[in-house]
């Protein structure tokens, strides 16, 4: 039983299903799935391994993991999505903290921290979630987290002011946000208590955690935030020319943190 507490406005949130339907949902949830697919299926180390998804949530990324034939093993604080998770077919699920893996070392070739670093607003818990993540994961295998990037909160602002819409946040926090990155106290249902990370931050982590020369990749890079991505995620051939386009920009340092989301990935020194 971990002795980590998530904080109980973060777990409500996941307790009232906020995410269930968030990866397909709409175009940008759409984009951030083909693109988390498109970039793990390239960087997993091989095939058939043994993957521990930590923070999976209802198990999203994991159905599809184990259906591409890897042996998948959930963890997430929220009970309610580890059930749901756990029905699967070729995963299994258990309650627990990013910060305390209930699992020996060693134990897996990939180790995914989709979640739980931007949940995790205390910079000493993201590098000991980390540090867990390359403690499980065998030498050679692979850590990879995703992070939400700094300017996302401020550019979602942005958006809901153009289309008139007010979530309750005024101009002065959305600056604040993008300052600080500091999520916290959000009443919206639109999302709760968050980090928001500039990349450089993330791969110092990383370093801080043993994992130092991580590679980082942009997920869904600045075209995620088109208002029109509806049209051109529906549009087969021009979803091909944006995925196209996506892998050839994902790794320049100088757009990492033009993406709402970001993708860090190293190998576990032997
Ligand atoms: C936005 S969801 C992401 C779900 C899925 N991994 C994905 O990429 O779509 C964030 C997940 O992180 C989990 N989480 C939050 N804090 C965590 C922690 N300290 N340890 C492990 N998981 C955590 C939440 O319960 C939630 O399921």
């Amino acid at each position: 039983m971990s002795t980590w507490e998530l904080e109980t406005e973060i777990g409500s949130y996941y307790e009232r299903g906020g995410e269930r339907e968030r990866l397909t949902r709409n175009a940008r949830g759409r984009l951030e799935f083909a693109r988390m697919q498109d970039l793990l299926r390239r960087v997993l180390p091989g095939e058939g391994l043994e993957v521990l998804d930590v923070g999976g949530a209802t198990g999203i990324h994991a159905k599809w993991l184990a259906e591409d034939g890897h042996r998948v093993h959930l963890v997430d604080p929220v009970a309610s999505q580890v059930e749901v998770a756990a029905a699967l077919p070729g995963v299994t699920a258990v309650v627990g903290d990013a910060r305390e893996l209930p699992h020996p070392d060693a134990s897996f070739d990939a180790v995914l921290l989709m979640g739980p670093l931007y949940h995790l607003t205390d910079r000493a818990h993201r590098v000991r979630a980390i540090a867990e993540a390359r403690r499980c994961a065998r030498p050679g295998g692979l850590v990879a987290a995703v992070t939400i990037n700094r300017s996302a909160g401020w550019n979602d602002w942005l958006l809901f002011q153009a289309n008139g819409i007010d979530r309750g946040i005024s101009a002065e926090d959305s600056l604040r946000i993008l300052r600080e990155g500091d999520l916290r106290h959000f009443e919206q249902d639109m999302f709760t208590t968050a980090y928001l990370a500039h990349p450089g931050e993330v791969a110092a982590e990383f370093a801080d955690a043993g994992l130092g020369g991580a590679s980082q990749y942009a997920v869904q890079g600045f075209p995620g935030y088109i208002p029109e991505l509806e049209r051109l995620i529906d549009d087969e051939e021009a979803r091909e020319h944006l995925m196209a386009g996506l892998r050839v920009i994902e790794a320049e340092p100088s757009l990492l943190g033009a993406s709402n989301h970001l993708l860090t990935v190293a190998e576990v020194p032997a």
